[in-house]
């Protein structure tokens, strides 16, 4: 069994005075052999100092998304090295908000991923289907092709992390059933170990979609799910801990 991540996205939420809940996270969790990998993936404007309010805590900081370049006449764009130097250990890459809002295809995302793991950092590679694509019965076949495009010329399966998001499940209270998890774990299990061999086995695939304190007892233990990415239910330090707890629970 991988070692559980427990890593929340705040995406664009999040002033001066929420670094609170950074500091409350880092104070609950802790490093026992037991206990969870803990992330929080904020904006890049409190990154900074979110990495100094979790100083000395098992908590790690992460950003949202990077550019594939290192630096240059990119406005308004964030790139790996920079991430890491103020304070990153991972950065998201391929969000659907991501790939939907700003045209980021696989390719892109496989760039991105590549500079992350260049920087330094551990890349989040998000995918999933759309509620069409899961109705006309293409999820498999979307999730394969994503999984290709995606993870072209990566070549080291210990750098970097899936996370499993239907978009019909992000921000919507509609989960993902244990069933169609698994279903969808299960196969990128088996597209990572058929690239990767015996390394694809611990990869670290979290899922995301709608997963808060209420279910997570019912989807971190299903097989093939090493953790979860948490949107709305991160932004609340009680929420967030509760999960961590229920993956602790589960180790134990
Ligand atoms: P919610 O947990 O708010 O559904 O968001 C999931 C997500 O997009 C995390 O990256």
């Amino acid at each position: 069994m991988n070692r559980k991540l427990i890593a929340g996205n705040w995406k664009m939420n999040g002033l001066r005075a929420d670094l609170q809940t950074v500091r409350d996270v880092a104070a609950a969790i802790n490093k026992t052999a037991t206990a969870p990998d803990v992330l929080l993936c904020v904006p890049a404007t409190l990154l900074a100092q979110a990495a100094v309010a979790a100083e000395g805590s098992a908590l790690k900081i992460g950003g949202q998304t990077c550019h594939l370049q290192v630096k240059g006449a990119y406005t308004g764009d964030i790139s790996a090295q920079m991430l890491q130097e103020a304070g990153a250990t991972h950065v998201i890459v391929g969000h659907s908000e991501r790939r939907t809002l700003h045209g980021e295809t696989d390719e892109i995302v496989a760039a991105q991923a590549l500079s992350a793991i260049n920087s330094g950092l551990t890349p989040i590679i998000c995918i999933g289907e759309t509620l069409d694509e899961r109705t006309s019965g293409e999820t498999l076949k979307v999730i394969e092709k994503q999984l290709g495009g995606s993870l072209s010329g990566l070549t080291d399966a210990a750098a970097f992390v899936l996370a499993y998001e239907p978009l019909w499940a992000i921000g919507t209270g509609k989960v993902a059933t244990p069933d169609q998890i698994a279903e969808v774990h299960d196969f990128v299990r088996r597209f990572l170990m058929g690239r990767y061999g015996q390394a694809g086995d611990a990869v670290r695939i979290l899922y995301g979609g709608s997963l808060n304190p209420g279910n997570a007892a019912e989807i971190l233990p299903i097989s093939n799910v090493d953790g979860g990415l948490i949107g709305g239910a991160s932004l609340k330090a009680a929420d967030f801990l509760s999960i961590c707890m229920t993956a602790c629970a589960l180790t134990e």
